[in-house]
């Protein structure tokens, strides 16, 4: 397959069909100096340009530098194809202190995220200055290309925390079979796509009118890691996880309905009078008529981070979501499901990330975040 265009008016990585492994990573700032922060970003920029193609990150490669000198590349990726890759960048609200003069240039969509009841999030594997998410079909491609740029910015960002996903747990494209996560059922059915040009432009990308200028073309991003109680999941029976999503586990049917793309009905009832999908139930909660509109681009991966020496699996859902204004989609999303969702019982958000990812690049000459410096 072609490596996806690196260059385009958004950044790759949010519209661009889900790739099947994740590996994204937060660094802190360390550096003091603007300078060095925006010439750090150049160098990622056209590291990132080589890596999205299938090239070196360095223009001696890994190989054809000095024997003398570390190599540009380190290597692991020779040989592979660009195997799908794309590098997304965000910008977290950490950054818009007063280190770098860019207080004044925070978008209002970037507010905090406020605490959700449940929450349990672990400040050392949440938060962080500036974010990039690498997705493709190889893990090694994926690897290689966030470990490149840490040690292009050693010394000048430190890794906060990263995470690695596998089988994408959304379909962000109509092309797309809808996969499934760690509970067994098909995620990503009802999510925002590629092809829907008018919701995109109405719920994925800011526009110029929306405040901060430099955000124009871009979307704000939204991480959860969510821990999921795998083995509680296992025990409980098949009727009472349907009802838990309002959708089936073998065809992904909205309740009451025969086929994954049916519309739900949320004002049927059974017998009894009782609602054929739950009040409780996680797509009447997160539904768009549940919240004026407000949608999400799902872009999630499934994590096993090996067990907790408790016997358990230490796994869950990697949940990553693309939106124009958080307060206006995550945020009221998220309120209803923390006190509603008869999901939490089985769940648990232990990190949470909040970027602003800026438009994308035109050309050679431009850099991760120009617009915002
Ligand atoms: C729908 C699973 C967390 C927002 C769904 C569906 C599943 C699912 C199976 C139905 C298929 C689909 O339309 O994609 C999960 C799991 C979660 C989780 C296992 C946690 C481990 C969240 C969170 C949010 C969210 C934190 C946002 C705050 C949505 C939305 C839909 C959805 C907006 C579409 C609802 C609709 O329009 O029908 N989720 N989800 N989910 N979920 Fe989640």
């Amino acid at each position: 397959a072609a490596p996806v265009p690196f260059y385009g008016e958004h950044q790759a990585g949010i519209v661009t069909p889900a790739q099947d492994r994740l590996h994204f990573v937060s660094f802190d700032v360390v550096t003091k100096e603007r300078a060095e922060l925006i010439d750090m970003l150049q160098e990622w920029t056209a590291a990132a340009a080589r890596m999205t193609q299938g090239k070196d990150a360095g223009t001696f490669g890994a190989l054809g530098g000095s024997p003398e000198a570390p190599p540009d590349d380190t290597g692991e990726a020779l040989g592979l194809p660009a195997s799908g890759l794309t590098l997304t960048i965000g910008f977290g609200p950490s950054l818009f202190d007063d280190r770098f003069g860019l207080k004044s240039r925070r978008p209002a969509a970037l507010a905090d995220l406020p605490k959700f009841p449940g929450d349990d999030l672990r400040p050392e594997i949440s938060g962080g200055d500036i974010c990039v998410q690498a997705c493709a079909h190889d893990p090694q491609v994926a690897v290689h290309a966030i470990r490149n740029l840490a040690r292009i910015g050693f010394g000048k960002v430190s890794v906060r925390w990263s995470q690695l996903g596998f089988g994408r747990t959304s379909s962000t494209s109509r092309a797309q079979a809808t996969p499934r996560n760690l509970m067994g059922f098909k995620d990503g059915t009802n999510n925002l796509k590629l092809e829907d040009a008018a919701m995109l432009r109405d719920q994925l990308w800011v526009a110029p009118s929306d405040g901060a200028a430099w955000m124009a073309g871009g979307s704000y991003l939204v991480t959860r890691k969510i821990r999921m109680n795998i083995e509680t999941w296992d025990r409980a029976p098949l009727s009472e996880q349907e009802q838990i999503f309002g959708r089936n586990k073998g065809e992904g049917a909205p309740l009451g309905g025969h086929k994954e793309f049916d519309e739900p009905d949320f004002a049927a009832r059974g017998a009894g009078g009782t609602p054929v999908i739950a009040d409780d139930a996680h797509v009447r909660l997160a539904h768009p008529s549940t919240h004026g509109g407000a949608r999400l681009l799902r872009r999630g991966y499934n994590y096993v981070d090996g067990s907790d020496g408790l016997g358990r699996l230490d796994a869950g859902l990697f949940f990553i979501a693309y939106q124009r204004d958080p307060r206006k989609q995550f945020v009221p999303i998220q309120r209803m499901l923390a006190r509603s969702d008869s999901l939490n019982e089985y769940i648990k958000h232990i990190s949470s990330g909040l970027f602003a990812c800026p438009p994308g690049l035109r050309d050679a000459g431009d850099y991760w975040g120009r617009t915002l410096f």
